[in-house]
This record gives structure tokens, C-alpha cells and sequence, in this order.
């Protein structure tokens, strides 16, 4: 358990793909006094992610890099997280999936959101298939990152109820809702003083 003092904020990278809506949920937190976290660089593979944008509002560094070829672009990640003393990275929405290299080279915690509820429906259209099997929940988890797909320690989960007419669309909607709470609260579990 790492205390948080109050005044030194963990430096934290936001790793993004998309349209990055978890990313806003997490600069909103980091700015609450009690956060224990201060997000000081956002990080894509998608040079159009919607969610850079959020980058210009809140004046945080972007760096955008090409997974065309993993190990260069992890080698460069790992030097901006070092010159940036980047303790915590928080994956967002980054559909990129991180080497064994990078994981071991990467001096601090990382963690994963993720929308099902692990370790069922791993990998990807985790909505689509949870519909499929009739399930009657879903859901979304908080984990920590390992070389393996969706399969770290899990830190947190919340359920959602799958409605008889429910679609895929109206599925991931009400689940990023209950992700924009969850994701502040596996952070305040992990680093708040017990
Ligand atoms: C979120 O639902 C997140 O859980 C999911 O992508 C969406 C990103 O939305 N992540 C994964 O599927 C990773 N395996 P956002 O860009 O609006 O935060």
C-alpha cells in the first residue's frame, strides 16, 4: 500500500486509443484534493484519438507513437515515462496490447479498464458477446497489468444488469457510466492511506 501524503501527487500517464471519455473522468478526479494521483502525459498509437483533445483543454503533454513497430515505440514510451517520472499508467480505452519488455522495463504500477466482468469476456465486442450467451449482468473491471491479455490481479469490479431488448450500444453506454466511477475508485483503494 502506498500512502498518499496529501501534497506530492503520483505522476500518472493516460494511455488512450479513442475517444478517450475515461480519460476525462480521470483528469476531473486527479484535479479533486483528495486524488492521489496528478496526470502529467497522455499517451496514444492513434495520431486521430478523439480523446487527445483533452489533452489541449486541460494543458497536458500528448505524445502520439506508432505501434507499427512495438519494441521502438515501447523503447520511446519507456524513455518519456522516465524523463516524466511517471509512476502510474492508467490504460483508457488503449487497444494496444503491452509487451513483457515493456511491463518489466516500466518502473511503477499499471493498470487496465476493462468492460466485462473479468475474467469472463477478455479481448474484444465484450458486449456484443455477453448479449450472445444471455447473460443477465455484464459489467466493468479495474485490474493491474500483466504480459497476459485481461488477466492481472483484479482491484475492483461493478456489476450492470442486462436488460431483455438490451443492444450492444445501449450496453456499452450504460457501462462507461459505472467505468467513470469505477476507475477514481480503484485508484483511491490502491493509493489512499487505510
Ligand atoms: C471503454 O469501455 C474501455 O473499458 C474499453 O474501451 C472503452 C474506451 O472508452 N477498453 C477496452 O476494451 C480495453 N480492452 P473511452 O475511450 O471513452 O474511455
Amino acid at each position: 500500500m502506498v500512502k498518499s501524503t496529501g501534497f506530492k501527487k503520483i505522476k500518472t500517464a493516460v494511455f488512450i486509443s479513442g475517444t478517450g471519455s475515461n480519460l476525462k473522468s480521470l483528469i476531473k478526479f486527479s484535479k479533486l484534493k483528495k486524488s492521489p494521483i496528478s496526470i502529467k502525459l497522455i499517451i496514444s498509437d492513434n495520431l486521430y484519438a478523439k480523446g487527445l483533445n483533452f489533452g489541449n483543454i486541460f494543458k497536458i503533454k500528448k505524445k502520439i507513437f506508432n505501434f507499427n513497430d512495438r519494441r521502438s515505440a515501447e523503447k520511446r514510451i519507456i524513455s518519456q515515462l522516465k524523463k516524466n517520472e511517471i509512476k502510474l499508467i492508467c490504460l483508457a480505452g488503449f487497444m494496444k496490447i503491452l509487451s513483457r519488455y515493456f511491463i518489466e522495463n516500466f518502473n511503477g504500477k499499471i493498470l487496465n479498464i476493462h468492460p466485462s466482468l473479468l475474467p469472463k469476456y477478455k479481448g474484444l465486442n465484450t458486449h456484443k458477446r455477453a448479449i450472445l450467451k444471455k447473460e443477465k449482468f455484464s459489467g466493468c473491471t479495474v485490474h493491474f497489468v500483466t504480459s497476459k491479455l485481461d488477466s492481472g490481479k483484479i482491484i475492483i469490479q461493478k456489476k450492470v444488469k442486462i436488460n431483455k431488448n438490451e443492444t450492444e450500444k445501449s450496453l456499452a453506454k450504460k457501462i462507461l457510466i459505472e467505468e467513470h466511477k469505477l476507475y477514481p475508485k480503484a485508484i483511491m483503494n490502491i493509493f489512499s492511506i487505510p
